[in-house]
């Protein structure tokens, strides 16, 4: 029985600054067997990888990203942000940009860390993102295993519909009915579900738990359960501490 897979939530959103290649370089240090990251597209239309619609949280700048081409976006510290983190390294962090899928693909070319996009396309419909996220993923993929995740529906179908081999998992924050039914009729090769989804029934689950990734699970307990129910795939912002906790039970 394959052992769950750890996922870097953003990279490692709980220590250092999300969705930033300092973020994924330290969680591939850590030893991920997966990394989660959103994207997002810019007024030019460059694939960036950033959770928000606008830069005001993540960044010292503001504004949609929409609204902005990537040389804007790439004038702001995607950093400078985090100095309350414990491990705050001014010259270092200050430094960090928001950096497109392709920084990151190329960051990743010499692993084979797993990689899952999610389309960030809820709240705006970014046309032709599904292409554009394909092309670069088939530039500079290096044939890695990509899941394409989203919470929004037709854009998992768009990429389905663009390549049939693409794996794609929907993103659900809520119990939907027959989730079975869902995996097999629409071809997803998982459910990303929240961790209440997952923790508040695990019977109702209970057949395909190999079909299952769940976020964001931080807590030692949630953790080490979900390590028991074999998920797929933890997505953690500490995946540090989800790697002891199931390198423990190995030893
Ligand atoms: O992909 C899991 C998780 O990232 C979904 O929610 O808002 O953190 O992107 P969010
Ligand atoms: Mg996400």
């Amino acid at each position: 029985m394959t052992a769950t897979k750890i996922y870097g939530h953003r990279g490692c959103m709980g220590t250092y600054p999300e969705n930033t290649l300092l973020g994924f370089r330290k969680a591939i240090e850590q030893g991920v067997d997966g990394l989660e990251l959103d994207v997002q597209l810019t007024k030019d239309g460059e694939v960036v990888v950033i959770h928000d619609e606008i830069l005001d949280r993540t960044t010292d700048g503001n504004g949609y990203i929409k609204d902005s081409k990537l040389q804007e976006v790439k004038q702001f510290s995607a950093g400078a942000n985090y100095a309350h983190f414990p491990n705050y390294d001014e010259a270092t962090w200050v430094a960090e940009r928001v950096p497109t899928l392709q920084e990151v693909l190329e960051l990743l070319s010499p692993y084979d860390t797993e990689l899952n996009i999610e389309l960030k396309t809820s709240l705006i419909n970014y046309e032709g993102i599904e292409e554009k996220v394909l092309s670069l993923v088939e530039q500079f993929g290096n044939g890695r295993k990509i899941i394409y995740s989203s919470f929004h529906l037709p854009t998992l179908l768009r990429i389905k519909n663009i390549d049939q081999d693409a794996e794609i998992a929907w993103l659900l924050d809520q119990r939907i009915s027959h989730p079975l039914d869902y995996i097999q009729s629409l071809d997803l090769e998982a459910l990303h579900l929240s961790k209440h989804v997952v923790l508040s029934d695990v019977y109702y689950l209970k057949d395909f738990f190999d079909k299952i990734r769940v976020w964001t699970v931080n807590d030692k307990d949630e953790i080490k359960q979900l390590l028991d129910l074999n998920v797929d795939a933890i997505i953690t912002d500490f995946p540090g501490r989800a790697l002891f906790y199931r390198s423990e039970r190995k030893s």
